[in-house]
């Protein structure tokens, strides 16, 4: 297992900042060619590949820092919150579950479909307390209660967004930039995300102003209209990860966080409700690219980078990168 890009660069976070790998990287990168973009050229970086165990996705990425911040304050349970079809509570159940660490799930409600009724079995199935709150208000007053009624209890916001979850995502940054200067893959111009409560887009900025690549804009795109999601929260949280860094020891260079562009122009009528471009993209993705996406993140990422390039929005000669968020399960 090599050593995270990390710590090779702030060795000072070797002590002060675990990170339990749950994953092999670098996830691979290519090129899509079949997709119908006017122009410029458009890459995949793939992290529904990375995480071993059959598990994938951007929650692989955070809970290899968040899962070794709760073995090392000794949590024997967490309490996180999500929709009823989370990606985030499953992941989170199911590698505690296997570092011998329990979790407690609040759901609030989303529209129901096929894919959030099989999560929901899946969530069923994977040992967690599941608590159906439904609405964000009772879910938020739900969480004291949970603290207080399970012991050497943490709490891990959605999505696992916070300071620590966001390192996974400097990490990948890094992990990135390497790939560039080894020539997997062209410099892009831009990285297209979907932002869900915006840790992978926060983590990317911050990473890649510190992997030298401050000239790459994040184009961050918001599916989830529960959260506040706007720059100012991102950038916000952004600066709260520079922070950690800097209060676990890393001599962080005095540099920018890459531009966030944040669009709400793709979110549809709200979280979990598929829009006629999103699936469209998410069946050109499938026959064209023999790439799996879903439709309530990453098929809506992919309508707004197929849209950026026909209107020529995206502003430069250089290639877009598509970063997949989605695991297998
Ligand atoms: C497949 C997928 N992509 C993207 C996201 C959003 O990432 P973030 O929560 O870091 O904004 C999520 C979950 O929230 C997800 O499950």
């Amino acid at each position: 297992m090599t050593e995270a890009h990390l710590y090779r660069r702030f060795p000072a976070l070797k002590a002060s900042l675990p990170r339990l790998p749950l994953g092999t990287g670098p996830s691979p990168v290519r090129e899509l060619t079949h997709l119908p973009t006017a122009s410029g050229s458009v890459w995949l970086k793939d992290d529904g590949a990375y995480g071993d165990g059959g598990w994938g996705g951007n929650k692989v990425r955070k809970l290899e820092w968040l899962l070794a911040d709760i073995l090392r304050r000794d949590r024997r349970t967490v309490i996180t919150v999500g929709g009823l079809g989370t990606n985030w509570g499953l992941a989170t159940a199911r590698y505690c579950r296997e570092h011998g660490v329990n979790t407690a799930l609040a759901l609030v409600d989303q529209p129901m479909d096929d894919h959030v009724r099989d999560q929901l079995q899946r969530l069923r199935d994977s040992g967690a307390r599941l608590y159906f709150t439904h609405t964000k208000a009772r879910t938020v007053a739900t969480v004291p209660w949970l603290l207080a009624r399970h012991r050497r209890a943490c709490f891990i916001p959605p999505g696992g967004s916070n300071a620590i979850g966001a390192l996974g995502y400097v990490e990948t940054a890094f992990e990135l930039a390497e790939q560039i200067r080894e020539g997997a893959l062209p410099k892009p111009g831009s990285v297209v995300v979907p932002v869900g409560s915006g840790g992978t887009a926060a983590g990317l900025s911050l990473g890649l102003g510190l992997a030298g690549l401050s000239d790459v804009t994040v184009t961050a795109v918001v599916v989830n209209d529960t959260l506040r999601l706007d720059r100012r929260t991102l950038d916000r949280m952004a600066r709260r990860t520079a922070t950690l860094l800097t209060d676990r020891g890393a001599a962080l260079p005095d540099v920018q966080p890459a531009p966030l562009v944040v669009t709400r122009d793709w979110l549809g009528p709200g979280y979990g409700h598929p829009t006629p471009a999103a699936l469209a993209a998410l069946a050109l993705a499938r026959e064209g690219e023999n790439l799996a996406l879903e439709p309530v993140y990453t098929g809506k990422a992919m309508a707004a980078l197929l849209d950026l390039d026909e209107g020529g929005r995206s502003s430069r000669d250089a290639p877009v990168l598509f970063l997949n968020t989605n695991g297998p399960r």
